[in-house]
């Protein structure tokens, strides 16, 4: 790639016209060129914006960017010291500066080292190792005598959505007499749905929680063990079907999981950071230890690469000056991300915990308010699915929407020829949005089928497609573990990146504690009717009408 960028360099691109380097005059300039013309000013554009790390292919060359601009956006994460940023969040230093803390998910992929770290992580490996194996074998039994083959993890927020989004992505690595569910939800109905069909003399249930005081998990495990005690399985033997993953050992044992089944977690992991630690489990109960060595490789691979690249050609820290550049100098407030691969179906809900969880913050590290939009709108869905319902506004809608396109270029399905399809909509997408449709065009389709003057001139606006719309097409090779461990990585230090560019923390939440402490009062309220005059009144209200509701279905 280095040869390539000096070659390019040489490139006859002339970018004379911009005289005001800084970005914001560099984004007024821009705003008169439109896309389909930097293509045809810069020779060998889509390989100078091109980077490759290991098996993932990041295209960003349909952007609103031009050398120029890319170096005024690096030397902007210059002067954030991007650089003693990326060595803050690798050497251990407390990057999150309001709990105090460590965001050390990078040394859960690192090969073993002599640290006190590193074999706190290589202990929790091999207990996960012996425990997955036992499983495989098919020795750990079930209060009936019956080898486990039903795992269900429960957990809600980052020991939810990681391992979700990498099982249903790796589908095609799973050992076959392994079933995994996953609930999460408060809502009785995700538990209730998911136990019918189960049997509990062979299932096991993973109680996930960092902080095991999470409302969610914690009642969803207590009427899991409330199912398997009505199921027979005496109180001795709850120990063969229930595991836990926590940094809060006391509370886990509290709640009854044996001690050797508590797989630890460290308050140096952020939940949304955690599928590289024992929350991982299920991915290795799913695949296998090998396989999940395999994941933590490929983001070790992305760990290598964000932290020795120079800005220039460092794909996370390219990816997050891009999202910045729209979003502080473009005005734009919202990023798709559209995975054109049913195996990534779960990936923008994972990408909302991992970006809006880490970026929605309104004061900087020192506490002052942010003078800048900081963290973007996440959302997205699998393609083609998303072509027929909301693909219409980012095509014509007025929002400026940069997206992210990700398809894999080796399928595993048996339908190939589908497979090229898939492929053929991901980058006719892309081009659409790159390259719309001109009145012109669209005046020129309609006389071609021979409408009259009047009705062309009626239609022809509504054909108009402006086009000129920014966005990223990623290639996976193919979804191994490795490759894929290597993508969520990306996305990983795009946000950190992101972080440092606004200087703000990504790895509190305190926006979510805020619900969590008014809902002790509420459901209290909701249960004995009694409500707090400070209350608003809307709040009033609705807690008198459910409750009102509540006492009528008793009688
Ligand atoms: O929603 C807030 C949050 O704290 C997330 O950050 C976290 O991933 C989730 O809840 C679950 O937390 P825990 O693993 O402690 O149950």
């Amino acid at each position: 790639m280095i040869t390539d960028l000096v070659l390019n360099s040489n490139n006859k691109y002339n970018e004379n016209y911009l005289m005001d380097t800084t970005l914001e005059g560099l984004a007024q300039q821009l705003q008169s060129k439109s896309l389909l013309q930097l293509f045809k000013d810069q020779p060998n554009r889509a390989r100078y914006f091109t980077i490759n790390v290991g098996g993932v292919h990041f295209d960003y060359s349909k952007n609103h960017i031009t050398p120029k601009v890319i170096q005024a956006l690096c030397d902007k994460a210059r002067s954030q010291n991007i650089g003693g940023a990326v060595d803050a969040l690798f050497s251990g230093k407390y990057v999150n500066t309001t709990e105090n803390r460590a965001a050390l998910h990078t040394s859960l992929r690192e090969p073993k080292k002599d640290s006190e770290h590193s074999s706190l992580v290589q202990d929790t490996l091999n207990k996960m190792d012996d425990f997955v194996d036992k499983i495989h074998r098919q020795e750990w039994l079930g209060f009936g005598g019956r080898p486990i083959d039903t795992i269900v993890n429960v957990g809600i927020g980052g020991s939810d959505l990681g391992p979700r989004v990498v099982t249903q992505a790796l589908f095609d690595f799973r050992k076959k007499n392994i079933n995994l569910e996953f609930i999460a939800n408060i809502d009785g109905a995700d538990l209730a749905d998911c136990l019918l069909e189960l049997n509990p003399q062979t299932t096991l249930f993973i109680v996930a929680s960092k902080s095991f005081t999470t409302a969610e998990t914690i009642s969803n495990a207590i009427n899991a063990r409330q199912w398997m005690l009505d199921a027979g399985c005496g109180r001795e033997l709850l120990q063969q079907h229930f595991v836990a993953i926590s940094s809060n050992i006391k509370a886990a044992k509290e709640f009854g999981i044996a001690s050797d089944n508590i797989f630890p977690m460290w308050d140096w992991v952020g939940g949304r950071y955690s599928l590289w630690s024992a929350i991982g489990l299920p991915i290795a109960l799913e695949i296998g230890m090998e396989r999940f060595r395999e994941l933590l490789a490929g983001a070790h691979s992305m760990d290598l690469h964000f932290r020795d690249t120079p800005l220039e050609q460092n794909m996370p820290i390219i990816a997050a000056l891009i999202s910045h550049w729209y979003s502080i100098y473009w005005g734009s407030s919202s990023h798709a991300v559209l995975p054109y691969a049913q195996r990534l179906k779960a990936l923008p809900a994972y990408l909302q915990q991992l970006d809006m969880e880490s970026l929605g913050k309104c004061v900087t590290h020192s506490g002052a308010s942010v003078t800048t939009p900081t963290g973007s709108i996440l959302w997205g869905t699998e393609g083609s699915n998303g072509q027929h319902s909301f693909h219409q506004l980012l095509h014509q809608g007025t929002h400026l929407i940069p997206c992210d396109f990700i398809a894999v270029k080796q399928t595993m399905s048996e339908y190939d020829a589908q497979h090229w399809y898939l492929l053929s909509c991901c980058l006719s997408q892309s081009q659409a949005l790159l390259q719309g449709k001109t009145l012109t065009q669209a005046t020129d389709e309609l006389v071609k089928q021979g409408l009259d003057t009047q009705e062309i001139d009626r239609l022809a606006p509504h054909k108009v497609i402006p086009g000129n719309r920014p966005n990223n097409v990623i290639i996976m090779e193919e979804l191994t573990p490795f490759n894929l461990g290597e993508l969520l990585a990306f996305y990983e230090h795009k946000v950190y990146t992101t972080s440092v560019l606004l200087d703000i923390n990504a790895f509190d939440q305190w926006g979510v504690q805020l619900g969590k402490e008014l809902n002790d009062g509420i459901l209290q309220a909701l249960e004995t009717g009694e409500i707090n005059d400070n209350w608003d009144d809307s709040t009033i209200q609705l807690i008198n009408y459910l409750y009102a509701a509540k006492n009528e279905q008793q009688y």
